[in-house]
């Protein structure tokens, strides 16, 4: 039998048998019980397809657009921090990859690559930043400006962390970065994550938190960075309606349905499970984004049908990196697609503008949980 992994679950496997168990258990890891980081797996099953046939489904067009960009699929990569954990290449693999397979790529505050390598690794690439808030906001300013340098297509500002969620392995293992790598978009080692002091007892990276990004954020601060940029700004992280309105008040450009891949407050809601109440209260005003769970094409499928205009995925590039860098990512990224246009052609949507809410059924009958 062949080992070519054939499913995003494959690629997960194997990056268990190489990765350091440290790095491995940072990049699965959900906080507390972990019940919502099983849960966004699980919702997806929660919800079955109603297919229409005879359709004539030989021509397919999976290409989507997100603020803006064309696309080649409505799958797109969030951002995961640190991603040189998982190959040495890191984000300018991932870059390369998301440009190959016609996708965008939302690159994190804390890569361990900057702003300007991830630019320069693919400049034609679609790229996002991804935006933590630090309490230094001319250091804030600074991360923006250089990203809208850059050639950036939007930022993504994170809102569900003032403080990080508690991730018990990265408590037990005292998680810090590797010696030889840093947070590459901070100049001092204390703001790079690369400081020499120890953490104390805790995850290292929630003693960073604690100590450099913002949690007296309010509504007032999306205004503010809306007046800091020209470039689009999508809230990452609103999880119910009344925060989709506020966000469509304060004139955001989207909204990212997220949960954090369910690292910061366990027990919320699978993002599946909220998706339509978003989507409803937002009523077409601007794009809706879902991310958490998305493993596989007809996962991609269901959120659409919900109204999402994409979806993200997190840990799946991961897994493609620590496989075989910027090509294993790309074969992460081609799964994605080829089980998408699976999916869309054996329900019987030749485009995504054909998918539309009543293809899927929500369902008493789950198959794993
Ligand atoms: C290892 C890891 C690192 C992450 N780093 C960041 C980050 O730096 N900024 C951020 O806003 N979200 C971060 N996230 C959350 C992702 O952007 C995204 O919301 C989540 O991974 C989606 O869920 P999935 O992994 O199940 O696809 C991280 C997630 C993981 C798993």
């Amino acid at each position: 039998m062949s080992d070519k992994p054939v499913c995003v679950a494959d690629f997960e496997l194997h990056a268990q048998r190489v990765l350091p168990k440290a790095v491995f258990d940072y990049y699965v890891s959900g906080s507390d019980e972990q019940e919502t980081l099983s849960d966004n797996v699980a919702a997806f099953s929660r919800w079955r397809f109603r297919p229409r046939v005879l359709r004539d489904v030989s021509k397919m067009d999976l290409s989507a657009t997100v603020l803006g960009q064309r696309l080649s699929m409505p799958v797109c990569v969030a951002a995961t921090a640190m991603q040189r954990m998982a190959h040495p290449d890191g984000e300018t693999a991932t870059v390369r990859a998301c440009h190959a397979a016609g996708t965008g790529m939302m690159l994190s505050s804390w890569a361990t690559s900057t702003i300007e390598e991830v630019a320069e690794a693919s400049p034609d690439s679609v790229r996002w930043m991804q935006l933590y808030i630090y309490k230094d906001r001319a250091l804030t300013q600074s991360l923006v400006r250089r990203a809208e340098e850059a050639g950036y297509k939007g930022i993504f500002v994170t809102v569900d962390t003032p403080y990080l969620g508690k991730r018990r392995n990265d408590v037990r293992n005292r998680f810090k970065l590797p010696s030889h790598l840093r947070m590459s978009n901070f100049d001092s080692p204390d703001l790079a994550f690369s400081s020499k002091e120890g953490y104390g007892q805790d995850s290292g990276l929630a003693v960073y938190v604690a100590q450099a990004i913002d949690p007296t954020l309010r509504w007032e601060d999306i205004a503010w960075l809306k007046g800091l940029t020209r470039l689009p700004v999508v809230v990452k992280g609103v999880l119910r309606a009344e925060d989709a309105v506020e966000a469509v008040k304060y004139g955001v450009d989207g909204i990212l349905v997220s949960n954090h891949g369910a690292r910061q407050l366990d027990g919320v809601p699978a993002t599946m499970d909220v998706l339509s109440e978003i989507v409803e209260a937002v009523a077409g005003r601007v794009e809706v984004y879902l991310d958490g769970g998305v493993r596989r094409g007809t996962d991609v499928l269901k959120a659409l049908a919900l109204g999402a205009t994409a979806v993200f995925v997190g840990r799946p590039i991961l897994w493609g990196l620590a496989y075989e860098g910027e090509q294993g990512v790309g074969e992460v990224l081609q799964v994605f697609c080829e089980e998408f246009r699976l999916a869309l052609a054996l329900a019987g949507c030749r485009s995504v503008k054909e998918i539309d809410r009543a293809i899927v059924k929500r369902s008493e009958f789950t198959s794993k949980i």
